[in-house]
């Protein structure tokens, strides 16, 4: 499971940055700059957002009809282990494939397909995972992934994320969105916000490893570095996407599975819908369903806000082109057996569970092709592409089946084998697992070729004996692991002690390049690796990163050391020769009893820290090697005529509500003589017509006035945000934010002999004394034949030169003077321009 303790923080009333009470006065001066300001009312929807009208119409035909109760059903999960929120529609993780499925596909992680730098594999991926949620019945897949971002390159699950780039990021969750949607099934952008490590997300999990802390982590964040690195991806979610403000977000907002931590407090700081429903697991009580229902009746929680609630809910079921008569999920996610129980935690409903469908249509191809394509090639000394070498030694439990089969450990939890997933929630079980051991047999048996492997890291007499003999080609498969919290994994609770190896890798690396003068090693990683011992010995011919690629991982890999498919992968994180060339590092040890994490390096993470402390990194940011050259000339920058910049004014309507209540108690009682309960399952009705005891909720009945923030519960028009959408606008913000400012093209030719992709990069430097040298605003993946010269051509938009300005509370662009490079990464950037 995943739990966001941000979101619950966000929902309990800090519009930006997880606040909590602050222990000691010393933590308090230094969090000054940490707050930002409760923002009440919740806005509410919109039914009239460019985009959302036809939606929006549906769920108000359909919404006006329903009783209270029945919006509280749509709220509000119907229990853990019950599988389905609501009668029809059924959600699954992840952001991979789909959790617990069978006859499903494994994709390479949301890291390594960012790794492509390609927008449509990006969103064929994103499609393909739509498609198999659809055809296994699943109405809302539960990604992609934008928090974490990577702020720290231990973070256990970055490899779920696409980068620590919010640009790469950006464009990684809309392509996936609209991928996923256009299959008909509801993408939810996670986790919101600022869910930067697995250490300290979960109490009880903190206990587990020896630590008693009394809250969750709190993340600290200055509104600058919100919204210039954090919030940033998740502008690029809505535009399919601090959010139903500023963004002009009309979708829901669920909670994360047990990141709920109150009721009414929940639900007027704009949680849309509680997930699983039940206040822990399997607990049968819920911050909401009764309680949510009393709550309005007895007049805590507008009516407003409910309706609100289902609108939102109904809307975006709509708007992915879903009917109400959705075909029922056919998978169940406790049990591979046919037969099971629908109520698995009440043992109840013995019933057909599973139909076995098969919806992996042709995926395996496309896994492949975003395997090889997102492999990088970080040196290459001659040594590749292979071609029918005479003798060819496999060395590394990295390129081996797992022994205990490809889902031999639950939820991945392990590092047996090759490394094609990672662990926690976010995966998907193998269909099946072609490790490199097995594809490069395969090939060496057609080429003729002599093939010996050895595939235990510690069989050092037989690795020697093997790789010190003459004519040999060693291929050195290594890895490094991590995951999510509720799992450890050789100590590593969820995130990584260390940015070393796993499995004694760097000294294989060493021990066989010692011996061998033609040593090849690829990298199976989620994140950067310290190379820095080994990467530039002679012997050491090719050094390739190849993520963690999913089901076709061998075949991958195997294509492109054989050049089938010419590298043009791209490193979307840095590589480091030191942990501390990162600055900001995660927190292992508690600093608090609500530990306090405070990210002081604002918007200076990966290479942008890297870049701002002039520390040179041994693999930048972008940078990937190709088998042909490319060359860059001629850049131009041609200014577009826009219109100023106009920050939104008005205010909203008034809060509109769809349907009517009964105020009588009587009519929401338990109807016992029509449903049986099943226990655990959370229910909208009241035991009793006694209010207070219907909720058994120990502090009902204190006055709203003397615990509610001020507005929580007003429904008069509220000002619109100068830098969000106004009515005519489409979500996402201010439409003067994506006016087109400049195109910036250059030219890019193939010097060299074989056809090849390139990924030609635009950064920005804007200018001002806290800004980065240079981010990220524009890239493309273009093929190039031999000879051939293509057009690289990038817009910038307004958005893309701005920062926000915390005094005005809107995007401005500077005085700062502003330059444009492009080149084949962060750090090779032979052509650039000053913006007029
Ligand atoms: C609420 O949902 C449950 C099943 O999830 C159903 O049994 C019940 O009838 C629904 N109640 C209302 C009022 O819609
Ligand atoms: C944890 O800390 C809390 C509050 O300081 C205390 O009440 C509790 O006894 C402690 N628990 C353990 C297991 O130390
Ligand atoms: C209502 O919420 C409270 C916590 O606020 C919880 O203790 C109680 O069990 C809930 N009631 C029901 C019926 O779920
Ligand atoms: C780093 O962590 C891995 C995985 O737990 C472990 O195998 C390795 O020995 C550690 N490296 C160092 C230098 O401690
Ligand atoms: C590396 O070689 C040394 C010396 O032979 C040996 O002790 C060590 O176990 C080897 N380690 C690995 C991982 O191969
Ligand atoms: C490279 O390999 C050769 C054996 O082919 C060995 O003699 C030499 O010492 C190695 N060099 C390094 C720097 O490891
Ligand atoms: C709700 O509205 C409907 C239709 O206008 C009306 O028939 C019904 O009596 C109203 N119910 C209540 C409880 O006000
Ligand atoms: C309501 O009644 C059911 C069935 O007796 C019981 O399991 C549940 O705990 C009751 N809820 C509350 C809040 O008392
Ligand atoms: C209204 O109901 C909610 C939900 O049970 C409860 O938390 C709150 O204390 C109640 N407020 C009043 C004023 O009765």
């Amino acid at each position: 499971m995943h739990v966001t303790a941000l979101l619950a923080l966000w929902a309990a009333g800090s519009s930006a940055a997880g606040i909590q009470p602050l222990a000691s006065r010393e933590t308090e001066e230094r969090h000054d700059w940490a707050f930002s300001p409760p923002h009440y009312p919740s806005p509410w929807m919109n039914p009239t957002a460019v985009g959302w009208e036809v939606a929006y119409a549906k769920a108000k035909a359909f919404v006006s009809q329903l009783t209270l109760m029945e919006k509280v059903n749509l709220t509000t999960g119907v229990g853990t282990a019950q599988y389905l929120a609501l009668d029809f529609a059924a959600y699954a993780d992840g952001p991979l494939g789909i959790r617990f499925g069978d006859y499903s596909s494994a994709f390479p992680s949301g890291q390594t397909v960012a790794a492509t730098f390609d927008r449509q594999l990006l969103y064929q991926r994103g499609r393909a995972m739509g498609a198999e949620a659809k055809g296994k019945g699943v109405s809302v897949l539960l990604g992609p992934v934008a928090g974490p971002i990577g702020r720290m390159p231990t973070g256990g699950r970055n490899w779920e994320g696409f980068s620590p780039d919010p640009y790469l990021t950006g464009v990684g969750m809309a392509e996936t969105i609209k991928g996923i949607q256009d299959e008909g099934v509801i993408a939810c952008a996670k986790h919101f916000i600022a869910n930067e490590q697995e250490h300290f997300r979960q109490v009880g999990e903190a206990n587990g490893y020896g630590y008693n802390i009394t809250e969750t982590l709190s993340s600290n964040i200055d509104d600058k570095t919100m919204h210039e690195l954090y919030l940033w991806p998740f502008v690029d979610a809505t535009m399919n996407g601090l959010l139903k403000g500023e963004l002009g977000f009309q979708g829901f907002v669920l909670s994360d599975w047990q990141a709920q931590h109150g009721g009414v407090s929940t639900a007027l700081a704009g949680l849309d819908m509680s997930m699983p429903g039940d206040t822990r697991f399997n607990t049968g009580f819920s911050f909401w369903g009764t309680n949510l229902t009393v709550a309005v009746l007895n007049g805590t929680v507008p009516q407003y806000r409910v309706d609100d609630m289902a609108m939102r809910i109904m809307a975006a079921y709509f708007k992915v082109g879903m009917t109400l008569d959705q075909p029922p999920i056919n998978m169940n996610s406790w049990t591979k057996d046919t037969f099971g129980y629908r109520h698995f935690y009440a043992q109840e409903g013995y019933e057909r569970v599973n139909w076995h469908i098969d919806v992996q249509d042709d995926h395996g191809d496309l896994i492949r092709e975003i395997g090889a394509k997102a492999t990088v090639l970080l040196k290459n000394e001659g040594a590749l592409p292979l071609k029918k070498p005479r003798f060819l030694a496999v060395i590394g439990e990295d390129a081996a089946p797992n022994p205990l089969g490809p889902n031999g450990c639950p939820d991945r939890g392990c590092n047996e084998g090759t490394l094609a997933q990672s662990w926690g929630s976010g995966t998907a079980d193998f269909p099946y697992l072609v490790s490199p051991y097995e594809a490069l047999a395969l090939q060496a048996r057609q080429d003729h070729t002599r093939f010996e492997a050895v595939l235990d890291n510690y069989a050092t007499s037989q690795i020697e004996s093997l790789v010190s003999q003459e004519d040999v080609t060693a291929v050195v498969f290594v890895n490094a692991n991590s995951g999510e919290g509720y799992i450890s994994v050789d100590g590593n609770e969820g995130d990584r002690n260390n940015l070393t190896l796993w499995g004694s890798g760097d000294e294989l690396i060493k021990n066989v390049s010692s011996l061998c003068s033609n040593t090849i090693v690829v990298i199976h990683s989620v994140g950067p690796t310290l190379v820095t011992d080994w990467y530039d010995s002679p012997n050491v011919t090719a050094i390739l990163w190849a993520g963690v690629p999913g089901q076709e991982s061998g075949n991958s890999i195997t294509d492109v050391l054989y050049g089938r498919v010419n590298p043009a992968g791209r490193t979307p994180f840095s590589w480091a020769a030191k942990r501390e060339d990162y600055g900001a590092d995660v927190m292992y040890e508690p600093n608090n009893d609500i530990p306090q994490q405070d990210f002081t390096e604002g918007v200076h993470i990966d290479y942008r820290y890297i870049d701002s402390n002039n520390i040179t990194p041994i693999f930048e940011y972008g940078f990937g090697l190709s088998y042909t050259t490319f060359s860059y000339s001629d850049i131009r920058v041609e200014k577009i005529a826009a219109p100023a910049y106009e920050p939104t004014t008005g205010q909203t309507n008034p809060a509109p509500t769809f349907g009517n209540f009964s105020t009588d108690l009587s009519d929401y009682q338990f109807p016992d003589s029509l449903i049986r309960r099943i226990p655990g399952y959370i229910y909208p009705y009241l035991n009793v017509t006694d209010a207070e005891a219907a909720t058994a909720d120990p502090y009902y009945g204190l006055a709203p006035e003397e615990w509610l923030p001020p507005h929580a519960a007003e429904d008069a028009p509220q000002p619109l945000h100068p830098a969000g959408p106004d009515a005519s606008q489409q979500p996402g913000g201010n439409a003067g934010l994506f006016d087109d400012l400049y195109t910036v093209t250059a030219r890019i030719t193939n010097t060299g002999n074989v056809v090849g992709d390139e990924v030609p990069q635009l950064y920005v430097s804007l200018g001002g004394p806290e800004d980065p040298p240079r981010v990220l605003r524009g890239f493309d993946r273009l093929n190039v034949a031999p000879g051939q010269t293509v057009v690289f051509a990038a817009t910038l938009t307004r958005r893309d030169l701005s920062n926000w300005d915390t005094a005005y509370q809107d995007w401005v662009v500077t005085e700062h003077p502003k330059t444009v490079y492009v080149g084949p990464s962060s750090r090779k950037l032979p052509l650039s321009a000053t913006l007029a």
